[in-house]
């Protein structure tokens, strides 16, 4: 008899672990369910132009360290037209898949749970740096970013304090300030200014002249993309062209708060963009059993049947949540864990 093909592909920006991810759905897929498996490169561009390769055993081998996606990924979104989308079902059908298994933020999950609407056999693992997607208490990724983070973060306090200067530090983070208030409250900055809170430049400056007042030289403050000031209504992009989901790409607040800061205090300021490194290279070992948990539990609802659903962290347990329900909303960062940064700032 044949055996059942089962699809797998990673969508929207990569991050680390996503081969750890796709490691343990294969292999235990393999082993326990006898299933056959079929990678789509490059996210749902994959699905599209029935751009596949073979995912077998061998192909596993030494990826569980590796950084970004054996698969590659793109920001297509087959969920912007109908026909788009029916493009998509009549090509899972063509290519004889039994079910799929998308790895992607809430963009690509979104194309997901249209999908399954029309009837294709899909289970969800959420995986993004920015730690956004609602329903689960982590996504792959998040923890590796925090990491390269909170170390970059701690390379800048020696600099700054030699040269007696404020150090901006701009995070990823479109919607939510994850990265920014774990790594912030992790390397002990003066400030953290994140997209749920519209912040006064003012206020900022405040916090370091009181820390001068303590007799410390130096100040650390940590910005993510996506924050805004409070007499600005819009994001700082770095221009007007959006992706395929409608994004701009963001750009341009950790400049401008160092600017404001040395004009309004007469510090000399710096800032530096982290930027694409929070993405790249290993994934911590953390982000690697997170994503062998879920790619476990993934394999296991396609094998039971329950499509249409999310793997998600709930405290310590794998559980599975409705794909639509983790998309239905950004997961904003919890006010209490903001209420703790904030007693170490100034
Ligand atoms: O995947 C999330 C993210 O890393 C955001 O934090 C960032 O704004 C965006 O992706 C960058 O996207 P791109 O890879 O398309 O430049």
């Amino acid at each position: 008899m044949a055996k059942a093909v089962v699809g797998v592909l990673t969508g929207g920006g990569d991050c680390p672990g996503l081969n750890a991810a796709i490691r343990a759905i294969v292999r235990k897929g393999i082993d326990s369910y006898h299933y056959e498996f079929l990678g789509l490169r490059n996210g749902w561009a994959g699905l599209l132009e029935k751009n596949t390769m073979p995912l077998d055993k061998k192909m596993l081998s030494g990826i569980l360290h590796k950084g970004g996606t054996i698969l590659g990924t793109s920001r297509t979104n087959l969920g912007k037209s109908s026909e788009l989308l029916n493009a998509g079902v009549e090509n899972y059908h063509k290519l004889g898949l039994h079910a799929l298994v998308a790895i992607g933020g809430d963009d690509t999950l979104s194309v997901a749970s249209k999908l399954y609407s029309k009837g294709v056999n899909i289970v969800a693992v959420p995986k993004t740096i920015d730690n956004d997607l609602d329903a689960t208490d982590q996504t792959i990724g998040f923890d590796t970013a925090v990491t390269i983070a909170t170390e970059a973060i701690d390379r800048l306090h020696s600099t700054a304090e030699s040269h007696d200067r404020v150090m901006v530090i701009e995070v990823m983070g479109r919607h939510a300030g994850w990265i920014a208030a774990y790594s912030g409250l992790a390397s002990g900055a003066d400030a953290i200014l994140i997209p749920e809170h519209p912040f006064d430049i003012k206020d900022v400056c405040k916090l370091i002249e009181k820390r001068r007042a303590r007799g410390r030289n130096f100040s650390i403050i940590v910005v993510a993309e996506g924050a805004v000031p409070k007499d600005k209504d819009s994001f700082f992009t770095k221009d007007d062209k959006v992706d395929e989901f409608g994004h701009v790409t963001l750009g341009g607040i950790g400049y401008y708060v160092a600017k404001r800061i040395e004009e309004l205090t007469g510090i000399e300021s710096r800032t530096t963009i982290l930027g694409y490194i929070q993405r790249g290279g290993m994934p911590s070992a953390y982000d690697r059993i997170l994503a062998t948990r879920y790619g476990i539990k993934a394999i296991d609802l396609v094998h039971e049947g329950l499509f249409g659903k999310m793997v998600a962290l709930k405290g310590n347990k794998i559980k599975s949540v409705v794909i639509e329900k983790a998309v239905s909303k950004n997961r904003k960062l919890d006010k209490d864990f903001f209420d703790i940064a904030r007693v170490f700032f100034g």
